[in-house]
C-alpha cells in the first residue's frame, strides 16, 4: 500500500484511503502561453492548481489529467503543459495519465506528451496503480468536439475487463457519459454509450472520472459513480439559469479521489486564495491521537452547556 490518505490519524470507522488520485481536468493550454479567449491565462490559473495539488497530499498515486489538454492541439502548447506538470510530478513521485479530449489533436497529443508515432491512433493505456487499475479511454473524434466509441476501443475495453483487477477498476475518459441541463451540451455528448454500458455493466469498473463540462458534476452510467471535474482554465458559470451559462475566470477546482476498500470518494477542491483559520493543525490532531476514544468524543462531539 502507498500513497494512503496523507494522514496518519483516523479515529472513525473507516480504514485510511489505500490510493489518492489527483483528478484535473480541461487545462486547454495553447502555443507561446497565449491567453484563450485572449482573455483567460490558462498558464497562471493551471500554476495555481499545481501549487495546490501541491499542497493537498505529498504522494498522490497518480494525477489523471482527463483531456481537452491543449485548446488547439499545437505541439508548443503541449510542450509547456508536460513542462509545467513534469517537475511537480517528479517532486510528488507520482504518475501523470494524460488523457484526449475533443480540443486535442492525437498525432501532437501522442508525439509531444508521449514521445509515440504522431498518427490518428486512440491514445489510451492502463495503468496498475498499486493494485487499482486505471484505464484511460479516447472519446476524441478527429475533426469533431462531440465524443465517441468506436468499435475498436470497446472490444479492447471488454477484453481488458474480462480479467478483474485486485482492487477494481477505474476509467479516466473526456467526455462524461451523463447528461447536462445546459442547452446545446447534448450536442457535443459522448455517442454509443448504450455500448459502452454493456461492457461494463457487470464488471470490476468502480468509478468514471471525466471533464469536458468545465463545472463539477456527478451521477451514475450503468450503475457506476461517474465524477466530472470542472476545469483548471475557465468554468461555466452554472450559478445562472441554464440557458444564460457562459464562460467565467473563477470557481476553477479539481478533485482529491480516495479509493476505500469499500468506496471511492471525490473531494472537489476549488483553487481559492481565500483567507484560512488555523484552528486544525498536525500539533492538534496529535493531542486528539493521545487521546481515549472517549475523550476524543467528549472533546470534539459534545455541545457546550446551555
Ligand atoms: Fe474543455
Ligand atoms: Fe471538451
Amino acid at each position: 500500500m502507498s500513497a494512503g490518505s496523507g494522514s496518519p490519524y483516523a479515529f472513525g470507522r473507516h480504514e485510511l484511503a489505500s490510493h489518492s488520485l489527483i483528478h484535473v481536468s480541461d487545462p486547454h493550454f495553447l502555443a507561446g502561453g497565449a491567453k484563450l479567449g485572449g482573455r483567460y491565462d490558462v498558464e497562471e490559473n493551471f500554476a495555481r492548481t499545481l501549487e495546490a495539488i501541491r499542497a493537498v497530499h505529498p504522494n498522490p498515486t497518480a494525477i489523471v489529467v482527463t483531456g481537452d489538454l491543449a485548446d488547439l492541439g499545437e505541439p508548443d502548447a503541449y510542450r509547456r503543459l508536460r513542462a509545467a506538470v513534469e517537475p511537480v510530478a517528479a517532486e510528488l513521485d507520482t504518475h501523470v495519465v494524460w488523457v484526449a479530449g475533443n480540443h486535442d489533436e492525437r498525432p501532437a497529443l501522442r508525439a509531444e506528451m508521449l514521445g509515440l508515432e504522431p498518427t490518428e491512433e486512440p491514445v489510451t493505456g492502463i495503468w496498475d496503480l498499486d493494485g487499482v487499475r486505471l484505464i484511460a479511454l479516447d472519446t476524441s473524434v478527429p475533426g469533431w468536439h462531440h465524443g465517441d466509441l468506436d468499435e475498436g476501443q470497446l472490444t479492447w475495453l471488454a477484453e481488458v475487463l474480462a480479467d478483474p483487477a485486485p482492487s477494481g477498476t477505474l476509467l479516466a475518459m473526456h467526455h462524461p457519459p451523463l447528461p447536462s441541463h445546459v442547452p446545446l451540451f447534448d450536442i457535443l455528448e459522448l455517442r454509443h454509450q448504450d455500448e459502452l454500458a454493456d461492457v461494463i455493466r457487470g464488471s470490476d469498473v468502480r468509478g468514471i472520472l471525466a471533464g469536458h463540462l468545465h463545472y463539477s458534476s456527478h451521477g451514475t452510467f450503468a450503475g457506476v459513480p461517474v465524477s466530472v471535474a470542472s476545469a483548471t482554465c475557465y468554468t461555466m458559470n452554472v450559478a445562472r439559469p441554464a440557458a444564460e451559462v457562459n464562460g467565467m475566470d473563477a470557481a476553477q477546482a479539481f478533485q482529491l479521489v480516495h479509493v476505500y476498500a469499500d468506496t471511492i470518494t471525490h473531494t472537489v477542491i476549488p483553487v481559492t486564495g481565500a483567507e484560512t483559520g488555523e484552528y486544525f493543525s498536525e500539533a492538534w490532531l496529535e493531542r486528539m491521537a493521545r487521546l481515549s476514544p472517549e475523550e476524543r468524543l467528549e472533546a470534539f462531539s459534545r455541545k457546550p452547556a446551555r
